[in-house]
């Protein structure tokens, strides 16, 4: 009985996980205040998403280079305005942000 019971309630774990794991990364740049500045398609104070993983595609430490700059912030990539350090992201949360955005098209 207790057993089953577990058992239920760890596949609803599972599932809830694996639905997060889907909308997470949107969900937490609009939390986390990115969509602020950014958005996928286009530019708004910071570049348009897109354009970001256009950049960096196939460069293989891209997503290590990034999760630094959104933790410290800083400009002269895309132009003088600079993107202020994003104290509010731990870097677990960054790296989940830098690779919704380099996965943007
Ligand atoms: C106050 C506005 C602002 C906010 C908030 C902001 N950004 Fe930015 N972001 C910018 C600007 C401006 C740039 C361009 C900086 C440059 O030219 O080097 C930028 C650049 C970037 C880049 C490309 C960096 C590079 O060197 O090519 C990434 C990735 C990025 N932002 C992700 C994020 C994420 C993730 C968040 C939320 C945690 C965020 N930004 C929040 C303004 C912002």
């Amino acid at each position: 009985m207790k057993a089953a019971l577990l058992a239920v309630l760890a596949a609803g774990a599972l599932a809830t996980q694996v639905t997060m794991a889907a909308e997470a990364p949107a969900d937490l740049a609009k939390a986390k205040n990115c969509l602020a500045c950014h958005s996928v398609q286009t530019k708004i104070v910071g570049p348009a998403y897109k354009d970001v993983a256009a950049k960096y595609a196939g460069q293989k430490d891209a997503e290590d280079k990034l999760v630094k700059k959104v933790l410290t912030g800083g400009s002269g990539v895309w132009g003088p305005v600079p993107m202020p350090p994003n104290s509010q992201v731990t870097e677990a949360e960054a790296h989940t942000l830098v690779k919704w955005v380099l996965s943007q098209k």
